[in-house]
């Protein structure tokens, strides 16, 4: 699990003025929309008595905890403490950890980590201009976020963007070529589905029709999400650790045009993540090429000092103090540095890694 990136957290349309609980990297995030629609995120864990924001509500740009009822703006600065005698000043220390947010491409996204904005890594994009169709899911995994991606990083998976069934046999792959890209690795091939069966006159006969060959692609972008294309669709999933055992992966399909009803076609993508299942949770992580580039980015992130330590969090922090990651501001304004009561979540050390 990485800091220091921009990590997808929800779709859009799920985020709301009603505060909104998300568990990723093993924190809990609080995310919200603000009075004029902009989306923000918020560590969950009040400052006061480690309250969940998350069980509060909005009130104008404040979020307010719903324990002793302090409020905070979006920059995390707490504005308001009820008991306090009025004019009492609000003590500086009063702060949660508050997160850069955009919307993109339907989901919202949280740079979780304190670099400046010059040095984050982007964010990948997802060509959708002209999709006649939107299709969108999530799936839960009972897996390492790493192996997760590992089983959907190949070539195969980008059936799942195509307007048809995601055949148990493998398609044929040929003209394979692979490219590193700055955060990430790609590989195109020309993908042929196997043969499928088309039913005769009453059902009494059957035969088997071969199924055109199109380009695909396969990519991976730092630090969780895989992209595919398949012809002219597009699919792009992001797989988010809710800790170091539980994956949630969040996908969306981009379809130029479409026979299918929209909901069935999502069923159908649903239906062949759930007959991965097994393969994905049981499986030990299948070493293709892509792969082993993600490898060594992730090893690159942690020799940044960007992977979080969350076997040292579980094992020394678990029930006793609480740590949170750390916010650009920590960084980028010296005169709160005594400010941050949370302690920063710790980072695995390069020759850990
Ligand atoms: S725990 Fe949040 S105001 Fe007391």
């Amino acid at each position: 699990m990485l800091k220091n990136f921009w990590w997808p957290l929800a779709f859009s349309k799920e985020v709301s003025r009603k505060p909104m609980r998300v568990t990723a990297l093993q924190e809990e995030f609080v995310l919200y929309r603000l009075p004029d629609g902009r989306a923000n995120v918020l560590s969950d864990l009040c400052v006061h008595r480690g309250g969940a924001l998350s069980d509060g509500w909005t009130q104008e740009d404040r979020i307010v905890c719903p324990y002793h009822g302090w409020e905070f703006r979006a920059d995390g600065a707490c504005v308001r403490i009820p008991a306090n005698p009025p004019g009492a000043p609000v003590p500086r220390k009063a702060r949660v950890d508050a997160y850069p947010t955009v919307e993109q491409m339907g989901w919202v996204w949280a740079f979780l980590g304190d670099i400046p904005a010059a040095e984050r890594p982007p964010m990948p994009t997802l060509q959708d201009a002209g999709a006649a169709m939107i299709l969108s899911g999530a799936i839960t995994w009972r897996a390492p976020y790493e192996r997760v991606i590992a089983h959907l990083v190949q070539p195969p998976i980008a059936m799942l963007a195509l307007d048809g069934e995601f055949a148990p046999e493998a398609p044929q792959l040929s003209a394979l070529h692979a490219a590193e890209t700055p955060w990430g690795a790609r590989l195109t091939a020309v993908l042929t589905p196997p043969p499928y069966l088309v039913r005769g006159w009453l059902g009494l006969t059957r035969r088997r029709v071969p199924a055109l060959s199109c380009e695909a692609l396969v990519a991976f972008h730092m630090p969780c999400i895989t992209l595919y294309r398949a012809g002219d669709d597009h699919m792009m999933m992001a797989h988010v650790p809710v800790n170091p055992e539980t994956t949630t992966t969040r996908w969306m399909v981009a379809r130029r045009s479409s026979q299918t009803n929209a909901e069935v076609a999502r069923r159908r993508v649903m239906a062949a993540l759930e007959r991965l299942r097994p393969e994905v949770e049981g499986q030990p992580a299948p070493e293709t090429l892509l792969f082993c580039a993600f490898r060594r980015l992730c090893d690159e992130a942690i020799a940044r000092g960007w992977g979080i330590d969350a076997h040292l969090i579980q094992a020394e922090y678990a029930n006793i103090k609480a740590v949170v990651i750390p916010s650009p501001a920590r960084r980028e304004v010296p005169e709160l540095a005594a400010a941050w009561v949370m302690k920063e979540a710790p980072t695995i050390k390069p020759h850990d890694a």
